[in-house]
């Protein structure tokens, strides 16, 4: 991906994103939309991966058909949140390799504290698609992504539903060369580090809880 940041105007994507943000929105539907809306963003972010082909069979006759080229793709789940992009994604690339970072967030200072590190191994080898719904203050997108690029990650992209202006202006200040997609960026945060107008704490949101 050549752009810093991609943003998929797309009328499903934004149907289901007006939907989510919704206050009024149940739990479960919260929850099967940013799964649809996960799997849109996917076919974004993943557009131009390496082809290559291979020779097969059809009942017909034999061809050299397009399949996708080196190792498995890495899929990195930032917690809790990332589970809910994650679980979409994986179905659309049921090969990928998946991985969690565990990161919360200090209600009052806003940084991030690491509590899980599980990713897969041979990351400098692999596309890694790291995933969070909410790209706000950017301090935990950036951590997971120092972290990442610590286990020898050397081609990450960053996928969420929503990205604020500052997020998206730390995330290039500290990691330019990572691509970010999302389905759309917001005003402005709040004082508690919430994105505006936003959909809430996507977290409680998916999980019910709070
Ligand atoms: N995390 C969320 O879940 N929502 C926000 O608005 C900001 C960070």
């Amino acid at each position: 991906m050549s752009e810093h940041l991609t943003v998929v105007d797309h009328p499903l994507v934004q149907h289901k994103l007006t939907l989510m943000r919704d206050k009024n929105t149940s739990t479960a539907v919260f929850r099967q939309l940013l799964r649809e809306i996960s799997q849109l963003l996917a076919y974004e972010i993943t557009r131009d991966l390496e082809m290559e082909t291979k020779r097969i069979e059809t009942p017909i006759t034999e061809m050299d058909a397009p399949t996708l080229a080196g190792k498995k793709l890495a899929l990195i789940s930032i917690l809790r949140a990332g589970n809910g992009l994650l679980e979409g994604i994986h179905d659309l690339i049921p090969s990928a390799r998946v991985g969690f970072v565990g990161l919360y967030r200090d209600e009052e200072t806003l940084q991030p504290v690491q509590y899980y590190f599980k990713v897969p191994a041979e990351l400098e080898d692999r596309l890694v698609i790291a995933v969070d719904p909410m790209l706000a203050t950017g301090n935990s997108s950036v951590a997971a992504i120092d972290l990442l690029k610590e286990a020898g990650a050397k081609n990450i992209r960053f996928l969420c539903l929503l990205a604020a202006p500052e997020g998206i202006a730390r995330m290039k200040e500290a990691h330019p060369d990572v691509p970010i997609v999302t389905a759309a960026v917001d005003e402005k945060l709040n004082e508690k580090g919430y994105i505006v107008p936003g959909l809430g704490d996507a977290g409680d949101r998916m999980f019910g809880t709070k």
